[in-house]
C-alpha cells in the first residue's frame, strides 16, 4: 500500500470534521460511531447541478449506497427524487412520506416484490424480459411510467471483463421486447444504463450511451428520458494503487461529451442521474477508539473498537485518509490500523501514525458515507452507532446495537 497519499482534501473541511467529531464525543457519542452530515451532499448536489447538459437533469438519491433514515427525510423535504433497488428500500422510502411518483424503482427480479406492493403510477425499470412478462399486466393497469435497463458493452463483470454483467436486457433481448412494447405499451419512456461505480473517465459513458441510442434508434423507440446511473467517481479516495478515483474525470468535460451526443438526439428531453458514491462518499466519517496497541516485525498495530470487517468494508480495496482525532506529535510510524474481530483482515488501513498515538485516542476515517452503513456487519459485535448533522443540529440518530438486539432476534 503506498503511504502519504495527497487525498487532496481542503485543510477546513478536515478541521470541521474533527471538530464535530469532538462535539459528537462530548455529547456522549460512544465508539465506533459514524458521523453524517448533510451539507457535503448539498454541496456535491449544487456542483452536479452547475452543469451543463443541455436539457433539465434531475438527480435520483441512490438509496442503497446510504441507506440512512434522516437522509432520505432531509432529502424528500428538499423536494428531491430517490432510487431503490428492494422492496425494504422501496418501503422506507414510503415509510419516509416519498410519493410513488418519485420513488424510482431499479434493481434485478423485482418481479419477487414489486406485485405485492404494486401501486398506480409507480416509475420503473425493467431489468430483464422475465422480469417484464410477470410485471406488463400490473404495468398497463396501473398506468406505470416504465423504462428499460440496457446492457450495453461498457459493462462487464468486474472481476471477470470478458463476462457481461447480470443487469439489463443486452441488444438482442431488448430487440426481442421493445416492438411489442412500443406497439400495445407501454411505451418505454426512459433508456437507463448503469455502467458500475467509478467510472473513470467520461468517454465510457458517452460510448456506452451512444450504443443504447444506436440501439433504440434500430427498433424505432425513442425515449424521452436518458437515465445515465450513477457511476462518477467521488474526491478523495484511492485504490490500493494510491491513484484517485476521479483522476481522469472532468465533470464539465463529461457534461459538454454527453450533452453533444443528446444534441444529436432531440427527443430526449430529460436527463436523469443516480449518483451514490459521488454524492455521498464525503458526507460522514467514522471514528474508533484505539484499545490497544503492539510492535512486532517492525510494524506498530494498533488494535481499535471498529474497523474493516464490522463498519468499512471498503477499505479492502480503497484508501481514504485517516487521521488521529487528537493532536499527536510523536515521529511517524509505520502502523497497521485493525478492528477487534478475530480476522487478520480486519485493517482499515497501514501508514505511518504518530508514535505517541495510544489506548484512548480517538481515529477519524474520512469519505465514510457511501457504501459503508450498507455493507455493516454484525462480526463479532453489534452495528455502530450513528450520528447525523443537519440544519437542525447535532445529534444521535441510531443507538449502538445492544447485546438483547444482538442475540435477540432468535427464536426459542
Ligand atoms: C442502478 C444503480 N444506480 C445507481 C447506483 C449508484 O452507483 P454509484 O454509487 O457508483 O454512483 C447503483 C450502484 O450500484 C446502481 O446499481
Amino acid at each position: 500500500m503506498p503511504q502519504n497519499i495527497d487525498f487532496g482534501h481542503a485543510p477546513e473541511t478536515v478541521r470541521n470534521w474533527k471538530s464535530l467529531a469532538s462535539e459528537a464525543l462530548r455529547s456522549g457519542a460512544t465508539t465506533p460511531f459514524y458521523l453524517f452530515a448533510a451539507e457535503p451532499i448539498r454541496e456535491r448536489i449544487s456542483e452536479l447541478e452547475a452543469l451543463d447538459f443541455g436539457r433539465p437533469v434531475t438527480h435520483w438519491l441512490s438509496t442503497k449506497t446510504q441507506p440512512l433514515a434522516p437522509l432520505l427525510r432531509w432529502w424528500r423535504e428538499e423536494g428531491r427524487p430517490v432510487e431503490v433497488v428492494s422492496e425494504f428500500e422501496f418501503r422506507a422510502a414510503r415509510v419516509e412520506g416519498f410519493p410513488v411518483g418519485q420513488i424510482l424503482i431499479n434493481g434485478p427480479a423485482k418481479h419477487r416484490w414489486l406485485p405485492a406492493l404494486a401501486e398506480a403510477g409507480m416509475r420503473v425499470n425493467f431489468d430483464s424480459a422475465g422480469e417484464l412478462e410477470t410485471l406488463l399486466p400490473l404495468a398497463r393497469r396501473l398506468d406505470w411510467r416504465c423504462g428499460l435497463r440496457i446492457c450495453t458493452r461498457e459493462e462487464f463483470d468486474p472481476e471477470h471483463s470478458a463476462f457481461a454483467t447480470q443487469f439489463g436486457f443486452t441488444p438482442e433481448e431488448a430487440r426481442d421486447v421493445l416492438p411489442e412494447l412500443l406497439r400495445a405499451g407501454p411505451a418505454p419512456e426512459v433508456l437507463h444504463l448503469h455502467l458500475r461505480t467509478n467510472v473513470s473517465r467520461a468517454g465510457i459513458y458517452v460510448s456506452a450511451l451512444s450504443e443504447a441510442i444506436d440501439l433504440a434508434g434500430e427498433t424505432g423507440w425513442r425515449p424521452r428520458v436518458v437515465d445515465l446511473g450513477g457511476g462518477l467517481p467521488p474526491g478523495h479516495t484511492t485504490g490500493r494503487d494510491g491513484k484517485r478515483f476521479d483522476n481522469s474525470m472532468n465533470l464539465a468535460d463529461f457534461a459538454a461529451q454527453v450533452r453533444r451526443l443528446l444534441d444529436a438526439h432531440p427527443y430526449v428531453e430529460e436527463l436523469w442521474l443516480e449518483n451514490g458514491r459521488f454524492v455521498s462518499a464525503g458526507s460522514g466519517i467514522l471514528v474508533l477508539k484505539v484499545l490497544d496497541a503492539k510492535r512486532r516485525r517492525g510494524l506498530r498495530q494498533l488494535i481499535c473498537d471498529g474497523g474493516r470487517t464490522m463498519n468499512a468494508l471498503v477499505s479492502n480495496w480503497e484508501q481514504h485518509r485517516l487521521e488521529t482525532l487528537e493532536s499527536r506529535q510523536g515521529e511517524g510510524l509505520e502502523t497497521v490500523v485493525h478492528g477487534p474481530t478475530c480476522m487478520a483482515w480486519d485493517q482499515i488501513a497501514r501508514q505511518p501514525l504518530p508514535s505517541d498515538v495510544g489506548p484512548g485516542d480517538h481515529l477519524v476515517w474520512f469519505e465514510a458515507g457511501a457504501y459503508h452503513l450498507a455493507w455493516e456487519t454484525r462480526f463479532s459485535h453489534g452495528l455502530a452507532a450513528v450520528w447525523w448533522r443537519d440544519d437542525g443540529g447535532l445529534r444521535e440518530v441510531r443507538r449502538a446495537e445492544d447485546f438483547e438486539s444482538w442475540w435477540g432476534g432468535w427464536n426459542r
